[in-house]
């Protein structure tokens, strides 16, 4: 049986070890802690393994760690690596190249250039397979991820009828649980967002995307405004809500008010984490002008990235068939299911 050690217990760490864990064909062998904070115990208790650098030993005394890192991660045949933004490349050099183990990860590090962690960036909409023979690969981050999911179905059904994307993503300031960042009074800018080139990687040099984006102070999700130019006339609005309709992970609501009218509907019907796990189209504020189609989304910060780890997972551990590996990762994020439920809520009346 394959070993899987997710090194990191954050946002997106945690959620995928409490998911992976329910994979019968994998064995979980535990998660990388860094601090000693009340998430040992948290994990202790939800039954994972603790494992902690060797220099920090001491200060774990108090928990039942399991052993150190640095020796784990050399039982492993894959590592989920879901440590901060940049830290990732510094595990490669330092743990996983030197120990020759694969690993996947996670959207805040680069392609490319000094500090390139992978060759690939997945998006399962768009290069499943070409995971298969990569021992290094990127998980697009939330806002990459969700994008694959607007644009293929676009470039698949118009092709070259696809004269422009242009995409104003707003983005939530800090996640749910992140008591440690000061959700502040204000909108941010960012310069040369890497979303534009991430996309690009994996849709193609000469996608004609052009994206600006924005930190909004909100915890709950981001939303991508996305105008997309056509070369004459744009389809109806319903034709594009139409083509999303059986879309993995993709839902089509009509009458939420915002992203926390979602996350709250998630909570009460107790969706894990309160996710949904995937991106939202308003079809309500979706609209059509002359050659432009005018759509909005949301986008599940910390849920959407999660199954694709798992799709991730299995393509490069098992090189599973795409149809079987959806099906496997649906068994566990029912995702359908889900699905159905927010577009009964949200229906339009
Ligand atoms: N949050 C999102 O919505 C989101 C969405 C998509 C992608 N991502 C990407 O996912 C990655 C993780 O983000 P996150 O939001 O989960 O961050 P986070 O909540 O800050 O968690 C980071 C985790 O990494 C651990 N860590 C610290 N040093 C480490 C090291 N040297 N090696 C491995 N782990 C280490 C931390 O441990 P201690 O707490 O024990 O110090 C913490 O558990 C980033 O690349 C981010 O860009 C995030």
């Amino acid at each position: 049986m394959k070993k899987v050690f997710v090194n990191g217990y954050g946002s997106i760490g945690s959620r995928i070890i409490q998911f992976i864990a329910d994979d019968k064909d994998i064995e979980v062998i535990g998660v990388g802690k860094y601090s000693p904070d009340d998430k040992v115990a948290d994990a202790i208790s939800r039954g994972f393994h603790v494992y902690v650098p060797k220099a920090k030993t001491d200060a774990f005394k108090n928990y039942k760690i399991s052993g150190a890192i640095e020796d784990v991660i050399s039982q492993s045949d894959l590592v989920i690596d879901a440590s901060p933004g940049g830290v990732g490349y510094e595990n490669k050099k330092t743990l996983y190249e030197p120990k020759n183990v694969s690993a996947i990860f996670q959207g805040g590090e680069k392609i490319g250039g000094d500090e390139s962690v992978a060759g690939l960036i997945f998006n399962s909409r768009v290069n499943y397979e070409k995971a298969f023979d990569s021992k290094y690969v990127m998980q697009g981050s939330c806002n990459v991820t969700g994008m694959g999911r607007i644009l293929q179905p676009l470039k698949e059904k118009y092709g070259k009828k696809l004269k422009r994307f242009d995409a104003t993503l707003l983005r939530r300031w800090a996640d749910l649980e992140d008591s440690k960042t000061q959700v502040k009074d204000s909108i941010e800018w960012t310069r040369k967002p890497h979303h534009n080139e991430d996309v690009k990687s994996y849709m193609g040099a000469d996608t004609p995307l052009f994206i600006r984006a924005l930190k909004v102070p909100t915890r709950q999700m981001h939303v991508h405004l996305m105008d997309i130019r056509f070369d004459g006339p744009a389809p109806s609005a319903q034709e594009i809500i139409d083509l999303y309709k059986n879309e993995y992970g993709v839902a089509t609501l009509y009458n939420a008010k915002g992203t926390k009218d979602i996350r709250d509907y998630a909570e009460s019907i107790k969706f894990n984490f309160k996710d949904t796990n995937m991106i939202h189209i308003h079809a309500d504020v979706t609209e059509v002008q002359d050659d432009t189609v005018k759509l909005t989304y949301s986008d599940d910060q910390t849920g959407i990235v999660v199954p694709e780890n798992h799709l991730l997972m299995q393509a490069m551990l098992f090189k599973r068939k795409r149809e079987d590996a959806f099906k496997h990762t649906e068994e566990l994020f029912h995702m359908e299911e889900k699905k159905k439920l927010l577009q009964e809520h949200f229906a339009k009346k």
